[in-house]
């Protein structure tokens, strides 16, 4: 574990203010941990931006019943820049299913599997969730 090292640092009286506000609304003990953990998100957008190795997490909501749909999802992971590390199917309904897609690797070439699985016809809803491999953020 790192050393800890304390700093100060000058803020307007409005910034201090909706500092102290979000951190009682998100639930953290302390100014010192909400921020840690904004710095934390920052450098984990960084990680994307650059195209480091990074975590995603792909959300998709779709109609199993379009034609060739399921055949095009699967095709996409099969030949992506990144590594899938898991999958999860569930059947919501009679047609509509939900997929969860965890993969690994360059945040260009996961970015680029998500824009192409969620544009498909038949997809109704997709979100990707931006994370890091934990890897140079502490
Ligand atoms: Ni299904």
């Amino acid at each position: 574990m790192s050393n800890l090292v304390r700093v100060s640092l000058s803020l307007e009286e409005n910034l201090l203010e909706n500092l102290s506000r979000l951190v009682k609304k998100n639930g953290y003990e302390n100014r010192s941990e909400y921020i840690r953990d904004l710095i934390r998100d920052q450098m984990t957008r960084e990680q994307w931006k650059s195209g480091g190795e990074v975590i995603g997490t792909l959300s998709l909501v779709y109609n199993h019943h379009r034609r060739g749909l399921t055949e095009k999802l699967v095709e996409l992971q099969h030949h992506c820049g990144c590594r899938v590390l898991a999958s999860t199917h569930v059947h919501l309904s009679h047609e509509i299913c939900a997929e969860m897609v965890m993969l690994r690797g360059d945040g260009n070439e996961i970015g680029k599997l998500a824009n192409a699985m969620k544009s498909l016809r038949g997809v109704l809803h997709a979100d990707l969730s931006m994370s890091t491999t934990g890897r140079n953020i502490s």
